[in-house]
Formats: structure tokens, C-alpha cells, sequence
């Protein structure tokens, strides 16, 4: 697994131990910030956004963290091919993995505990896609979006 990610200074301090934390599950690539200095969400949504989206792989998967989250995947979602899902619970990331494949969890590092997200990192990245009738459903829209 090829797993981008990215935050602004609402979520640095997680993102860094998201980043230690998923390298059992495969490449980790960091797109920053990699201070907690103040910055713009849509800068690093952005860059991972287009990674997930070009690579069209499900073995490539993003990690995008911002003060809700909800930031990040608003503009994650802009992007083809990218299913950006905000996650609160466990519960929300074993639905957005088995019925909409999400490929980028988005997490809120002013909303959910560190130990909270690690634990949803975990589930996202060993949660399989349902398939069967969610995969229709996601046809119906997968090609809508910029085009990374
Ligand atoms: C930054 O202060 C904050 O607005 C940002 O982290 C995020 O919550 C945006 O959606």
C-alpha cells in the first residue's frame, strides 16, 4: 500500500503520529507541513488529492487531517476518482470503506483524540470494500470532478 498524507497546523501533531503509525501498513508519503506553523488546508488537501486521483490504484490510499476535517475533504472531493470520507467513529470508517470504498479518510484533530484517530487509521486501512451493489453506486459518479 502507497498511503499519501497531509494536514495543516490544526492537526500537525497528529499527523505526525498517524504518519509513524501507518508505515506497518505500507510507503508513507508525507506531503507536509512539517511544522506546526500557520498554513492553508487546501494547499496539502490538494497535493494528496491528485496523487490518490492519478494513480487510479486501490493499493493507493491518502490520510488527510485538518482541525475538523472538514476542510480537507471538501476539497479532496473536488478531485475524480476520489471518494474523500470525514470520519468521527469507527463506526463511519468501517461504512465508508465496505459501501463507498473511500480512499482518503479525513480525519479532525480538534474534534477526534489522537488515540481515536489512530485507532480509525487502523480500521481504514484493514477494512475491505463490500463490492457487489456499492460498486454500481460508486459508478455513478466516480468520473464526476476536476480532472487531477
Ligand atoms: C484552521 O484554523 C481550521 O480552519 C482548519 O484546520 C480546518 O478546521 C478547516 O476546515
Amino acid at each position: 500500500m502507497k498511503i499519501y498524507i497531509g494536514c495543516d497546523h490544526g492537526a500537525f501533531e497528529a499527523k505526525e503520529e498517524v504518519a509513524k503509525y501507518l508505515k506497518k501498513f505500507g510507503e508513507i508519503i508525507d506531503y507536509g507541513p512539517y511544522t506546526n506553523e500557520r498554513c492553508d488546508y487546501p494547499v496539502f488537501a490538494e497535493k494528496v488529492a491528485r496523487s490518490v486521483s492519478l494513480a487510479k490504484n486501490d493499493q493507493v490510499k491518502g490520510v488527510l487531517l485538518c482541525g475538523s476535517g472538514i476542510g480537507v475533504s471538501m476539497v479532496a472531493n473536488r478531485f475524480r476518482n476520489i471518494r474523500a470520507a470525514l470520519c468521527r467513529s469507527e463506526d463511519e470508517v468501517k461504512l465508508a470503506r465496505g459501501h463507498n470504498d473511500a480512499n482518503i479518510l479525513c480525519l479532525g484533530a480538534r474534534i477526534s483524540k489522537v488515540s481515536d484517530i489512530i485507532k480509525m487509521c487502523d480500521l481504514f486501512f484493514s477494512t475491505g470494500f463490500d463490492q457487489g451493489r456499492h460498486t454500481d453506486r460508486i459508478k455513478i459518479f466516480d468520473n464526476w470532478g476536476e480532472k487531477a
